[in-house]
């Protein structure tokens, strides 16, 4: 029998991607459009921009995968969206794309979840058997659970307010970091990243979030809000207007970037302990794996190895090409679940999604 065919397509938030994908989880064709320079330069994602962007581009964007593929739309076995969670408007683009080409190919319809399809890009690289602890941390995501199975995972902790990525931008945003030589054209998280090279993080100490609270869930607001206050203070002192410090931005940045770290590290260090005390994960090879944009994080992922190296755990992080978002991942969640028959539905189905 010749390999099954999928194709997937992301539209949750500003990235249009699809990608054709074969049942072994070769990539035959794929294409991505960013938005990140738009929203970057408005100073974040206004859903209604996003919402345009997605309708000019995600035509484009599935023709050029498909011919990229060599695969014809009568070849293709399903179609696999990204039907929640993420934005309303920027979601609906993708739907009613993908319910259009369904029904006009008569091919069954796959709906993916967007923090599923995270979770499992990794199966696409290399065999990693349930179960296993996941770390999604991004612009819009922040949360561990326990994947056991293609379709069932066990949410352990997740942010009560703000995202990491989504911290790292707006203190980035708050030092117009856009403007700053070595920033330029870069995520406000990767700006940290950088300018914490040089910096020292003991000339600011951040509270670290949560410290009385005994679970896995995560929180970042407070954080940013003592990085703002600190930033104005700075900014008193030496008499300059907003946005315009120079004197300490590296070991803002610094500091910033180690209390996200030793956040994430204890939240993670937690739900470790929490699986190997109910007996969760298997005694062989149990692995921590780590997605999202901020996964690309050298300093995180460092701290991230003490932890996993302490508890004997392996820690699996896949390429960043890999962890944002991108339509390779949806179709690789569709091939899985097409190998197991699960969640696959006609073309003629109805079909309405809540974007949570
Ligand atoms: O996964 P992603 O591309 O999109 C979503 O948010 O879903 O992640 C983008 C986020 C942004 O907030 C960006 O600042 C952050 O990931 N990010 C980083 C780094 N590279 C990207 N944060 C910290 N360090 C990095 N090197
Ligand atoms: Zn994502």
């Amino acid at each position: 029998m010749s390999s099954r065919l999928v194709l997937g397509i992301e539209t949750s938030c500003d990235e249009t991607g699809a990608a054709v994908m074969d049942e072994t989880g070769l990539i035959l064709g794929e294409s991505l459009h960013s938005q990140k320079e738009v929203h970057m330069k408005t100073g974040g994602i206004i859903p209604t921009v996003a919402q345009r962007l997605h309708r000019e581009n995600i035509g484009r964007v599935v023709q050029e995968a498909m011919e990229r593929s060599g695969v014809t739309q009568s070849q293709l076995s399903a179609v696999a969206t990204t039907v929640k969670p993420g934005l309303a408007l920027s979601l609906g683009i993708g739907l009613d794309f993908s319910l259009n080409f369904v029904k006009l190919h008569q091919k069954p319809f796959i709906p993916i979840h967007h923090m599923e399809a995270h979770a499992l890009t990794v199966r696409m690289l290399q065999p990693v058997v349930f179960p296993f602890l996941v770390l999604l941390v991004s612009g819009g995501h922040s949360l561990l659970a326990l994947a056991r199975g293609i379709d069932d995972f066990l949410l352990l902790g997740q942010t009560l307010d703000e995202a990491p990525g989504d911290t790292m931008d707006k203190v980035a945003r708050r030092l117009s970091l856009i403007k700053h030589p070595k920033c330029s054209m870069i995520s406000g998280g990767q700006a940290i990243e950088i300018l914490a090279r040089d910096g020292d993080r003991l000339k600011f100490l951040f509270k670290p979030p949560m410290g009385a609270q005994y679970d896995c869930n995560f929180s970042f607001a407070g954080l940013r809000n003592q990085v703002t206050m600190s930033i104005q203070k700075k900014e008193e002192e030496e008499g300059v207007e907003q946005g315009t410090l120079l004197s300490c931005v590296n070991d803002i940045a610094a500091a910033t970037q180690h209390t996200v770290a030793s956040h994430i590290a204890k939240r993670t260090h937690r739900a470790i302990l929490f699986c190997k005390a109910k007996d969760l994960l298997p005694s062989c090879n149990p692995t921590l794996v780590v997605s999202g944009g901020v996964a690309s994080n050298q300093y995180i992922r460092k701290i991230l190895k003490i932890v996993t190296d302490t508890t004997g755990l392996h820690l699996l992080c896949p390429p960043s090409k890999f962890c944002t978002d991108n339509g390779v991942m949806i179709a690789w969640n569709g091939v899985e679940r097409l190998r197991e028959g699960k969640g696959i539905l006609s073309h003629t189905e109805e079909v309405n999604y809540e974007p949570k």
